[in-house]
């Protein structure tokens, strides 16, 4: 296959000397560029040079990179005090101010210096690739290279085309960028582009299940964590990020989707945004963050006597993984060959993985009222917390019952109170879906959003392949039930799931 890498000798100006483009620039260094950074800040080029030597001292010192090439990296890097110092460069990646405007000059100064054979590259995380590019002569030399922070260390680079991006441009940054050692993805320019679109549901079915009284901060996080296989909950994610940065993308990516209530923001982070609760930043977001303060535990049942008279049903993936774990810790138990959608009973107490509804509901559609609905996990037989929630028309036996079941298969239990979907499966379900909507618009394709969402936001699986791996007909139950119950537009489901289900089709199909 051909390569359109940019070649080594081909100098890449950077502008901007920040937290971002000193990251670019370290990468470009390190893979034989001579690299040319402005700042209009005094002194800003200078300093992040500074830091970037220092970068490679270290990793030289830890044996990632020779002295020799080190110090060749070191001085490949060359602060500019203008503009036309970039004249000589055969790509220019752009990463100031997130400003329409600003970034507009600047590239049309550039355009005026550089010559016709420059590709200009933006790092933008929110503005249309297409709008800046529009006041160029030549809009079609514009195209997004969207780095992940740290730029160093995070693997995915999105590859943004514009209305008029020349594709075989896009072509030469995507192979660039691999040359570099990242893992690119192509995405057409909208609202988010992929990562900060596809996310989005991570934060705000958290939110809504926290402003539904689901439950608690702590728990949640917990769940997410321990069942779901994220590196955090969305809470203790968000205070990282600080609620200003997140609360504005979202709002960003809301208004830019003409408020698709897909992307609708929280009142509850608007509440810590106006109180300056920015989280971590300020010692204060969902948690405390001062030094005495003591993180709060998630809701964990007590201990409940281990059942008898268990039976397992079916060959789920939820029932076989129970059967394995009850078997490894000694208790005793029957398999039922009866083949519905139950995944064990004790008794007359009836189990089954969500489907989308509540508790309550299901009781009451299935006239079964001693009924209690199971969350997913990332991989049953290693999460360490389950997530179940009971119907109101139940007894608080029931709950024993169902907490004595999982705790004897090793799990830590944290009852819920009973909302649509649970948390793993509606957080997954909505991320599906979101995910499934951005490659039926073609923004990109499915292996490209899952890609990006595990290397840009560190997913344990892509989106799409979790949804496959769950079954498509029951991402597209859960997203219909959730639909019908609370009446929302928000949990529409994709076209492309609808499609895969209708076809008998996995989504990667
Ligand atoms: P930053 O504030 O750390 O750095 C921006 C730098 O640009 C500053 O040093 C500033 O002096 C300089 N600057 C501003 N206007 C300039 C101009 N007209 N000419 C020359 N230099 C100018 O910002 P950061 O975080 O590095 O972000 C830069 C860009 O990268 C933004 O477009 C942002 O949206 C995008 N981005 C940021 C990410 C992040 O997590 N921080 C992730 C991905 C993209």
């Amino acid at each position: 296959m051909t390569n359109f890498a940019l070649a080594t000798t081909t100098k890449i100006g950077i502008v901007g000397a920040g937290a971002m483009g000193a990251g670019i620039a370290q990468i470009a260094a390190a893979a034989g560029h001579t690299v040319r950074l402005l700042d209009n800040r005094e002194g800003a080029a200078a300093q992040a040079i500074e830091g970037i030597k220092a970068q490679f001292i270290k990793m030289s010192a830890k044996g990632k990179m020779t002295p020799d090439a080190a110090q060749a990296a070191s001085a490949r890097l060359l602060p500019a005090c203008a503009v036309a110092e970039l004249a000589d460069t055969g790509l220019v990646i752009e990463a100031i101010v997130e400003n329409l405007d600003v970034k507009r000059k600047l590239f049309l100064e550039l355009e005026g210096l550089c010559g016709s054979e420059c590709i200009f590259a933006t790092n933008t995380s929110s503005i249309s690739v297409t709008s800046i590019a529009a006041v160029l002569a030549h809009p079609k030399r514009l195209v997004g290279m969207h780095f992940f922070n740290p730029a160093p260390l995070m693997a995915l680079v999105e590859i943004i085309s514009g209305l008029a991006t020349d594709p075989q441009l896009a072509n030469a940054l995507f192979d660039t960028a691999k040359a570099w050692g990242k893992t690119p993805v192509y995405a057409k320019s909208t609202p988010g582009f992929i990562v900060n679109r596809v996310a989005r549901p991570y934060y705000s079915e958290g939110l809504r299940l926290l402003t539904e009284g689901a439950g608690d901060c702590a728990t949640l996080d917990a769940i997410m964590r321990e069942a779901g296989g994220f590196r955090m909950g969305p809470f203790e994610l968000m205070d990282m990020i600080g609620h200003d940065v997140n609360f504005a993308v979202t709002c960003s990516v809301w208004n830019a989707f003409f408020n698709d209530s897909r992307f609708r923001p929280s009142l509850i982070q608007q509440e810590l945004v106006d109180a300056g609760f920015l989280g971590k930043k300020t010692q204060r977001g969902f948690y405390d963050y001062a030094p005495d303060a003591v993180r709060p535990a998630p809701q964990t049942a007590s201990a409940c006597v281990a059942p008898s008279d268990i039976k397992i049903f079916g060959s789920s993936i939820a029932a076989t993984n129970l059967a394995e774990r009850l078997k490894s810790a000694g208790v005793a138990f029957q398999n039922s060959s009866a083949n519905d959608d139950r995944i064990a009973q004790i008794s007359d107490v009836v189990f089954f993985e969500t489907d989308g509804r509540s508790a309550t509901q299901r009781a009451h559609d299935t006239g079964i009222h001693k009924l209690v609905l199971t969350d997913i996990a990332l991989d049953y037989s290693k999460s360490t917390r389950m997530a179940i929630a009971v119907a109101h028309q139940a007894d608080e036996k029931t709950k024993e019952a169902a907490t004595g079941l999982f705790q004897a298969a090793g799990y830590t239990v944290s009852v819920l109170n009973d909302v649509p979907g649970m948390v793993v499966m509606r957080t997954v379900a909505m991320l599906a879906n979101e995910a499934a909507d951005a490659v039926n618009q073609g923004v990109c394709d499915a292996a490209g959003a899952d890609v990006a969402m595990r290397l840009g936001v560190n997913y344990p699986r892509g989106p799409l392949a979790w949804a496959d791996e769950i079954g498509v007909v029951t991402i597209n139950t859960v997203l219909s039930n959730l639909a019908q119950f609370y009446g929302e537009d928000r949990y529409r489901i994709s076209p492309l799931i609808q499609q895969a289900v209708y076809a008998g089709r996995t989504i990667h199909d």
